[in-house]
């Protein structure tokens, strides 16, 4: 076998994972990557194995003050290479997680210490990112929440990580992975929906309470469209960050890694259901229910007000921007590179997508960027397909035809056909990814990287 640089990098990568993590072990908090099993399906089905972080779905949830750190020593107890992402943090680059870009995958029986300082409130989460379309499907994630200095009036904050899964008959992950109709189509699309890891989500409310409902997309590639029965909703953050002033809505549209904070009051009255519903063009399927029994209070609460901004850096004159073009190709009925590239493993993988014209991570940057530059990239989606497009290390926003900008965001959702640009401030040194995040399309050759320096 040629020795490419990746495969050179996970050969070393076994010598030098144990020696610095070890003079700080005390103060490091462990996760463990580790086989376990969920009662994901009714009580009728026996429960179904799965990985899990500390053998459960979802893995804890870590709850940290805004500007606090967070110290978690990555244990791997699988059987392969595992690392963590923390899916929206502006994080330190050494922590992002990425195999053989900011560090060497974490193999079995090794740990990982994992130390940053969280600088935004709001809802984040974290997975692995090695051969995340199986680690992630077999249900490795969890919550990390940043807690605002002045947390919103609510009665209650809930975090609903809403999943989909594949499982064959008996409720057994279905062993389908890496199949090519997949990978070139849609992704892997389940068939059972799971909220933190229950079939059927119960919580039961009063009339006129209020919540603060924090959604997230933990799918490998299902895009949830939901809404909102029972209760009036305001949506007040997506993927983590605040939006200027809270938007009444009642339906929020999430793609693979989205999140979107709601406020919502109870409207239902004792004795009904009010509910979070995945539409489609039959109707809605239920995704959360909130029995109603009493009330909180006799007449609603004002409307909620916006959250605290996090400080994220006003983006530069757009005009004086350099633009970088990101075509997006490949996927059944499109352009598919053809042929392999050589995966994190040194396996050879079916080129089926392509960022830039190119299929897997590039040896070099998709472009650089000084340190504290305002950059511009025009996505165009050439593909019959939708696609969750995520960059590392910053939030974006979209720039629309007229100038105007959109929420600052991590992750866009774009429909096929689609050209959408987005801008930021590349104020976070070091190698960042940019991929799609359905999971099977970034496998399969979506995938690129810039660097910020
Ligand atoms: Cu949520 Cu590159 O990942
Ligand atoms: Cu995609």
């Amino acid at each position: 076998m040629p020795l490419t640089r990746r495969a050179f990098l996970a050969g070393t990568a076994a010598m030098s994972v144990a020696a610095p993590g070890l003079a700080r072990a005390s103060t490091y908090q462990q996760l463990r990557a580790a086989p376990g099993s969920a009662q994901l399906a009714p009580s009728g089905y026996a429960p179904t194995p799965i990985w899990g972080y500390d053998g459960g779905v979802p893995g804890p949830t870590i709850r940290v003050p805004q500007g606090g750190r967070v110290t978690r020593r990555l244990i791997n107890e699988l059987a392969q290479d595992t690392t963590v992402h923390w899916h929206g943090i502006r994080i330190d680059n050494a922590m992002d997680g990425v195999p053989h870009l900011t560090q060497h995958p974490v193999a079995p029986g090794d740990s990982f210490d994992y130390g940053f300082e969280v600088p935004d409130a709001g809802t984040y989460w974290y997975h692995p990112h090695n051969r995340s379309w199986e680690q992630m499907a077999r249900g490795l994630y969890g919550a990390l929440i940043v807690e605002e200095a002045d947390l919103p009036a609510v009665d209650r904050d809930e975090v609903l990580l809403i999943d989909d899964w594949r499982f064959a008959e008996d409720a057994t992950i279905h062993e389908s992975f890496g199949m090519m109709h997949d990978w070139a189509h849609a992704g892997r699309i389940g068939n059972w929906v799971t909220v933190n890891g229950q079939g059927e989500y119960v919580l039961p409310v009063r009339q006129n309470e209020r919540l603060r409902l924090r959604l997230a997309n933990t799918a490998n590639a299902r895009v949830f469209p939901l809404a909102v029965m029972g209760m009036r909703a305001w949506l007040v953050a997506l993927d983590g960050m605040p939006l200027a002033a809270p938007a009444s809505v009642d339906a929020v549209r999430l793609g693979p890694a989205q999140r979107a904070d709601l406020i919502v009051d109870i409207t239902a009255s004792d004795g009904e259901v009010a509910r979070v519903v995945e539409t489609d063009r039959d109707g809605a399927l239920a995704v959360a229910d909130f029995p109603v029994s009493g009330s909180a209070r006799s007449a609603p609460l004002d409307a909620p007000g916006a959250l605290a901004p996090n400080h994220v850096p006003p983006l530069g004159a757009l005009e004086d921007a350099a633009v970088v073009e990101l075509a997006m190709a490949g996927g059944a009925m499109g352009r598919m590179p053809g042929g392999t590239f050589a995966g994190h493993d040194g396996e050879e993988v079916p080129a089926l997508w392509s960022l830039a014209g190119h299929a897997g991570m590039p040896d070099v940057p998709l472009f650089q960027a000084g340190l504290g530059e305002t950059v511009r990239i025009r996505m165009i989606n050439d593909t019959a397909w939708p696609h969750a497009m995520h960059l590392h290390g910053h939030h974006f926003r979209q720039v629309f035809g007229d100038g105007s900008t959109g929420p600052l965001r991590d992750t866009l959702l774009m429909e096929r056909g689609e050209t959408a640009e987005i801008a930021f401030v590349a104020d976070n040194p070091g190698d960042w990814m940019l991929h799609c995040h359905m999971l099977e399309h970034s496998a399969s050759g979506m995938m690129t990287w810039l660097r910020v320096a």
